[in-house]
């Protein structure tokens, strides 16, 4: 009897075998024609600058011109635009009335909601759970677990606004940015 037991097992695996095959088939083959698509998503377009970087857009889809910006955005002024891969993505304004060269990412680090500036609190507050940052966007109360991601707010030849991202130590912590 014991030697029945292998010649039971041997259809047994050749057809799980086959079955694993046919699922790697059926899983794989999505998989490849989705990643032409998928690539192409992640090739910047030619911003026409001179440089890399994604234009920062208004609340109208316009690229956002720093001067114009300035003249309707005062100090201490934060704002949200559209920023690297279309996230929701505060431009700042310095109190000596100067855009600030980061722009903090709105979408909170704890289940992605998007996190509202609160002038009053000098702060931002997300409303999904409580998690709060300070106005550099550094997590000071949870259950956020880490500070809202940064990217750079640079200003190209043209006077607009140009998002490049974010890949030296966090300022505001002196870690390695978890976002890159
Ligand atoms: Fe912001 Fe939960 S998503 S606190």
């Amino acid at each position: 009897q014991a030697s029945s037991i292998p010649a039971d097992r041997v259809p047994d695996m050749e057809k799980r075998k086959l079955l694993n095959l046919l699922l790697v088939g059926a899983l794989s083959l999505p998989t490849g024609y989705m990643l032409v698509p998928y690539a192409t998503f992640f090739v910047p377009p030619g911003t026409g600058g001179g440089g890399g970087g994604t234009p920062a857009k208004d609340a109208l889809g316009n690229d956002v011109v720093a001067d114009e910006w300035l003249k309707t955005h005062g100090p201490g002024d934060r704002t949200l635009t559209q920023g690297l891969k279309g996230d929701p993505t505060y431009l700042v304004v310095e109190n000596d009335k100067t855009l600030a060269t980061y722009g903090i990412n709105a979408v909170c680090t704890h289940l992605g909601c998007v996190v509202p500036w609160n002038k009053a609190e000098n702060k931002f507050l997300c409303p999904c759970h409580g998690s709060q940052y300070n106005a550099q966007g550094r997590v000071v109360r949870g259950p956020a677990p880490l500070s809202l991601a940064l990217a750079h707010a640079d200003i190209d030849d043209t006077g607009k606004v140009l998002f490049v991202p974010w890949v030296e130590t966090d300022f505001r912590t002196g870690d390695a940015p978890w976002w890159s």
